[in-house]
């Protein structure tokens, strides 16, 4: 299965992304981890990267379209994977659907994860990421244990540099420019899902599996020739 998590920045994408990728064992690519860990590992496409992160602009789609086309031929892929962040302009989704169209491939849903401004702000501002590990918490809505502190590996927590209120009203602004469009691109293909995305994580989490449940209930059907 290939799904993709669609969304303004701090829907939540991430956070589903990696339960899904337990539960169903596929994949999770995040276009944002893999420029951060470019950014941390110091190399060219990670120097051009950060400029663009900082200021909570996109990257131009050149370089994360080299990414994901690395990323998506690895073998942990070949049972399916989650995009989560990408794509996020048009032109990143058209050159996502050729590529897959050359893998013999293509997706099979896309998860558009709608949410309100407030909550984005309040999600975000909270936000702490482990430094060791990645795992991602919030101080009020899911903090870890002991404060400051990851109960996974016990790695300390940091909030990301673009997380700066003034970084998350410049994403949100360029989500609403940039990404919003592929809502309509999406449902034009019949493969976008509304997720409402203010609940909590369990129910969000329940919500996505029934989606994904019903959809392979029905194409099983299908191939029964029973619809
Ligand atoms: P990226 O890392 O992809 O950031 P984003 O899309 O802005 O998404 P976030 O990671 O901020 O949010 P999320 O939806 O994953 O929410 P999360 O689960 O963490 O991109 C960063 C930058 O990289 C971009 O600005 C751009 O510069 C560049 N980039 C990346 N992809 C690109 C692309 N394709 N093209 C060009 N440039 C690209 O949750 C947020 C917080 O809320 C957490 O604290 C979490 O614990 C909490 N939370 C989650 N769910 C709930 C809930 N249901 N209730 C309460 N709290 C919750």
């Amino acid at each position: 299965m290939r799904i993709v998590f669609l969304g303004p920045p701090g829907a939540g994408k991430g956070t589903q992304a990696e339960t899904l990728s337990r539960e169903k064992k596929l994949s999770h690519i995040s276009s944002g981890n893999l420029l951060r860990e470019a950014v941390e590992n110091g190399t060219e496409t990670g120097r051009k990267a950060q400029q663009h992160i900082n200021k909570g602009q996109l990257v131009p789609d050149k370089i994360v379209v080299d990414i994901i086309r690395e990323r998506i031929v690895k073998n942990d892929c070949k049972n399916g994977f989650i995009l989560d962040g990408f794509p996020r302009t048009l032109s990143q989704a058209i050159v996502l659907d050729e590529m897959l169209k050359n893998l013999g491939n293509k997706l099979d849903m896309v998860f558009y994860f709608a949410i309100s401004k407030e909550s984005i702000v309040l999600r975000l501002s909270g936000r702490r990421i482990c430094a060791t590990c990645g795992a991602n918490y919030h101080i009020k809505y899911v903090p870890s244990l002991e404060d400051g502190i990851c109960d996974k590996c016990g790695g300390k927590l940091y909030q990301r540099t673009d997380d700066k209120l003034e970084t998350v009203l410049e994403r949100i602004k360029v989500y609403h420019e940039q990404t919003e469009d592929l809502i309509n691109y999406y449902k034009k293909n019949g493969i976008l899902k509304e997720i409402e995305s203010e609940s909590n994580v369990e129910s969000i989490t329940e919500n996505i599996l029934k989606v994904i449940d019903n959809a392979s209930k029905s194409a099983s059907f299908v191939n029964l020739g029973v619809v």
